[in-house]
């Protein structure tokens, strides 16, 4: 198979030839990636998640843009979601908050193939982290993990992010990570945020006539729904961690 980069946005972390140098990696990666199955660091709805090898702080956000085309038509994914999209969000939350970890973003390709298909990939850091969904699936939280600061920190930041107009629309536990090495949160996952005017509704998006097209979860509601759920599955007492 045969592809060829379209666009790419660069972070300013990655100039000239480093830029280029990661391309081709990307490339030779998704060449190989597209004949095995057995290393995925995660998956979701829209996009699987990649290692790039041979690289210890990078990983890809791979999108099957036929994929995410499908869910639009079935009304399962709004036409608001996008690697681009996500990739700008990724940009500014770094700015907003830094009560919670958030992977570094690199860059965007746009790939079409030689069998047509079009692939959109974000490159950024490579998370040394579980997920609470992997968490609630018997995954050992890291030692230093304490439930009280994590999810005061998670808090703080969604504050921070709402008052800058940034609405996160998706806290669940496949998109809160735990560091490894610190225990602390990281947020992932922007993909179907939003930024909102003072006064708009961030999670009711209505149609030209005014009728309601879209709900979707309200940010703490859902990070008090993962709380809860975490504080049964551990109990009181953290005896869990590893
Ligand atoms: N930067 C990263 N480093 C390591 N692992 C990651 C990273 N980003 C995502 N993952 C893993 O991949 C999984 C899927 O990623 P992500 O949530 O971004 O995909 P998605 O398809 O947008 O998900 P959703 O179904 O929530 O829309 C995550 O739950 C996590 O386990
Ligand atoms: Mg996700």
């Amino acid at each position: 198979m045969k592809f060829e980069i379209e666009n790419k946005i660069a972070s300013p972390e990655i100039q000239g030839e480093i830029l280029a140098l990661e391309e081709e990696r990307v490339l030779r990666e998704l060449e190989e990636i597209t004949s095995q199955t057995n290393h995925l660091l995660g998956e979701g709805k829209t996009a699987e998640v990649w290692p790039l090898k041979g690289s210890e702080m990078l990983c890809m956000k791979v999108v099957d843009s036929d994929r995410l085309e499908n869910m639009y038509e079935n009304g399962s994914l709004p036409p608001f979601n996008s690697p681009e999209i996500e990739f700008d969000f990724l940009e500014r939350v770094k700015e907003v908050t830094q009560a919670v970890h958030i992977p570094v973003p690199h860059l965007v390709l746009n790939i079409h193939t030689d069998e047509d298909r079009h692939v959109r990939i974000i490159v950024m850091e490579k998370l040394k982290a579980i997920s609470l969904k992997d968490v609630h699936e018997g995954a050992p939280l890291p030692k230093n993990f304490n439930m009280t600061t994590f999810f005061a920190r998670l808090r703080a930041s969604l504050e921070q992010l709402h008052e800058a107009g940034i609405h996160h629309r998706d806290i669940a536990e496949s998109n809160i990570m735990v560091m490894e090495e610190t225990g602390d949160p990281c947020l992932i996952d922007f993909g179907d945020s939003a930024s909102v005017m003072e006064g708009e509704s961030p999670y009711t998006i209505r149609d030209d006539f005014g009728r309601v097209f879209r709900t979707y979860p309200n940010d703490k509601r859902s990070l008090g729904e993962v709380e809860k759920r975490l504080t049964a599955k551990l109990g009181t007492s953290l005896t869990k961690s590893k």
